[in-house]
Parts: structure tokens; sequence; C-alpha cells
């Protein structure tokens, strides 16, 4: 009788990754349209305009934002974070476009809520978009961010996006207490149910060059946002920025940019156990996409498996310019 060599091994993992129906049943993670926010620009001229660093993506007029909502609606993405264009025209020193009941923003929630009701609707409260200089907050004259002076605006900014239907405030600008701030607004003039998505770790990125050429504040910025957002070095760090804003009334946080610092997505939702929200940002939708036009990676692929990672990682839901795409093939 043969005896098999005592090098066969007992446990083959082989085993379970054999066909696909073994693999989908061994599967830890799945990946849906309902772990997905899709990423909008919107913008105050008439129909679509491309943006050049980001292939796929154009700025959407209000009809076309309205459009998308029910798109998202079709497609079972539950949440479009919406973020502005503004032309030089519409900016200045202390970003007081930022604050009109009236802007683009409010604009394109009322025409998307009109359109989509079941869809959520989140907005950036940041006045990059919106200043002369391109900075999340004030700019003084010796070139420092003022933050109480910051928080300020910032909170006339969320009230406005909840009066004009915002579900979902995400304050990305980094200023130490906005949080609390916001939320004591919120309470104060009756917008008990307003959730806030706290960017709670966000780090000072070179991967959000696209984003500013899409909203218009990348020739503007003045130097650097290294004194408010996170140094790339530092995890222990972003542990405290979540626990603060959590205790100041944040209801979910979110880590931003996304693959790059999955460590930390992992840390904070293993650490914290809330809702924890990753941002594809577009650095990094721009380099799948250059790779994959370039025939250099398989795109689709590339698509599906870095929304993947972030689910493996721990994330609730990923942030992302590939929402639509890959909610198409998701079926
Ligand atoms: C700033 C803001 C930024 C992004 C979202 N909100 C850019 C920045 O901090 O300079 C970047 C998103 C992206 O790169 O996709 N309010």
């Amino acid at each position: 009788m043969t005896q098999f060599p005592q090098s066969f091994p007992a446990t083959r993992m082989r085993r379970l990754r054999q066909s696909p129906w073994i693999r989908s049943l061994a599967a830890e993670n799945v990946l849906t349209p309902a772990d997905l926010v899709w990423a909008i620009f919107v913008h105050d001229g008439e129909g679509r305009e491309p943006v050049a660093s980001l292939p796929g993506i154009d700025r959407l007029s209000v009809a076309e934002a309205a459009n998308a909502a029910r798109r998202a609606s079709e497609l079972g993405i539950p949440a479009i974070a919406i973020f502005p264009y503004i032309g030089p025209e519409g900016k200045d020193e202390t970003g007081s476009g930022a604050l009109a009941p009236d802007g683009l923003v409010p604009r394109a929630l009322r025409a998307m809520k009109d359109a989509a009701p079941e869809v959520g609707l989140i907005t950036d409260v940041a006045l990059d978009a919106y200043t002369s200089h391109g900075h999340d907050g004030l700019l003084d004259a010796d070139g420092t961010i003022p933050n109480d002076a910051t928080i300020e605006k910032l909170v006339e900014q969320a009230l406005a996006h909840a009066a004009a239907g915002a579900d979902i405030v995400a304050p990305s600008d980094m200023m130490d207490g906005r949080i609390g701030a916001i939320r004591a607004a919120f309470d104060e003039e009756g917008f008990t149910n307003m959730m806030i998505l706290a960017y709670a770790a966000k780090y000072a990125s070179g991967f959000y060059g696209p984003y500013r050429d899409a909203i218009g504040s990348a020739k503007s910025l003045k130097g650097d946002k290294k004194t408010y957002q996170q140094d790339p070095a530092n995890s222990e760090e972003a542990l405290r920025e979540v626990a603060l804003d959590l205790a100041e009334g944040a209801d979910m946080v979110m880590v931003k940019p996304g693959l790059p610092y999955l460590d930390i997505v992992h840390r904070v939702s293993t650490t914290f156990g809330v809702p924890t929200l990753a941002y594809q940002v577009s650095g990094e939708y721009a380099q799948i996409k250059a790779a994959a036009l370039n025939g250099w990676i398989d795109g689709d692929r590339v698509m599906m498996e870095s929304l993947m990672c972030f689910k493996r990682a721990g994330a609730s839901g990923i942030i992302t310019y590939f929402a639509e795409e890959a909610a198409e093939k998701l079926g």
C-alpha cells in the first residue's frame, strides 16, 4: 500500500479557491452599490463640463445633478456628496458665497431632493471653493488661518445647507471645535436630526490635486494646508481627532485619502465602532484612470479591487468618483 509522504499538507488553502461558487461562499466581504457614496461636482453653467484631470468625470449643472440623483436611486447608491465649482467671479477673501442661502449648493440640494427624495445628500462644509486664496478657512494678513473666526463662517454654511435640504453635512475643514459648534447651532435652530459626518482624520495630501482643478482652487491656493490638515506621518493623532469629533457630536467619521490610509480606516473602525467612511480621493481615481487609459492596468478590475479593499479594511462606506461606474458593474 502506498504511503502518503509526510509532506502532504492536511490543510490545503487552495480547496476553497478552486471554483467561483466556493470562492463566493467563502468570501469574507461583499461590495454592493449600498456601500458607495457618489462624489459629484456641480457648476452654475449649463450641461456637463469635463474635468481634464479626472477622465470620465464632468461638472454637472443643477439639472444634471438632479438627473444624477435619479440615477443613484435606480442604481441603489444610497447617497451623493456634492462639491461645487465656483468661478473666479464667485470667490472672495472671506468665501462669502459659501453662506448664501440661495447659492449653488442650496439650489442643487433642492433640485436633487425634488428629483429623488430617497437619496441621501451630503454637503462639504469648508470655504475653499469660495475663497480667492483657496484655503478652507479665513486667511489673516500674516498668513495664518484663524480657527475660531473660521468656525463662525462654517456654522452659517452648515445652517444654509441644512435649510436647503441636506441630510448630512460633512465638515472637511479640519478646524478645532467645529463639530461642536455646528451641532450646537443645529440644535438651537431645530435641526435636531441633521447628521454630521466629520472629516475627522483628513491628511495634508498630494492626492487632492485633481479635485482642486475640479473646484477651481488649484491655481489660487496660497501655500499649503499643513497647519490644519494632518501630517501623513501620524496615526495616533488620527485617533485623537476621531475621539474629539465624536465627543462633539459627530454621527459618523471619515478618513481621507483612502487606499494609502487603510491602516487608519482599520484602526478607526475597530477602535470606535462607529460608521467609518473612507474617501477614495481624486488623485486615487486619476491614477487608476490614467493607467487604464494607457492600457497599463485593467481599469475595471482595479476599480473593483480598490473598492473591495476599503470594505476589507473596515469601511462602512466609500465616497468615490467611481460610484456610478462601479454600481453599474455590480448590477
Ligand atoms: C476641501 C476638500 C478637499 C477635498 C474634499 N474637500 C480638498 C482639500 O482639502 O484641499 C478633496 C477630495 C478629493 O481630492 O477628491 N474642502
